[in-house]
């Protein structure tokens, strides 16, 4: 069984193999979303790039990226600045990444506008 391992709220629950990370989190209590996107979201369909996260450690416990989020990176400004901003971290969306193995996840990761990569 997967642990999966939320750094910033300090939780490590356990989860079923190839469950998503959004699953998990909201069985377990932990905010994906922030501001409005608590209410407003596309509810796990890939859309609306709010359930983003940087995979801490075990990103090859998880599923490859998908048809969604290497679009997406292109279409919707709130993941490709993540992306952009974070180019150390490995930023996914939560709804579109199955766990297989322990991971450890930030959720929220900040866009980081004065990173030494971002303007260059
Ligand atoms: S919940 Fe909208 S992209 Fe994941």
């Amino acid at each position: 069984m997967p642990t999966v391992k939320f750094v910033n709220e300090k939780v490590s629950v356990e989860a079923k193999d190839g469950e998503d990370i959004r699953t998990i989190a909201r069985k377990n209590g932990v905010q994906l979303y922030s501001g409005p996107h608590k209410v407003v979201n596309c509810m796990g369909f890939g859309a609306c790039c709010s359930c983003n996260i940087a995979l801490k450690a075990g990103s090859e416990n998880c599923s490859k990226k998908g048809f969604l989020e290497r679009i997406n990176k292109w279409i919707n400004p709130l993941l490709g600045l993540k992306l952009l901003s974070n180019p150390e971290k490995d930023v996914r969306l939560a709804c579109q990444t199955q766990v297989h193995g322990d991971v450890e996840v930030e959720t929220n990761p900040p866009i980081n506008w004065h990173g030494d990569k971002f303007w260059n």
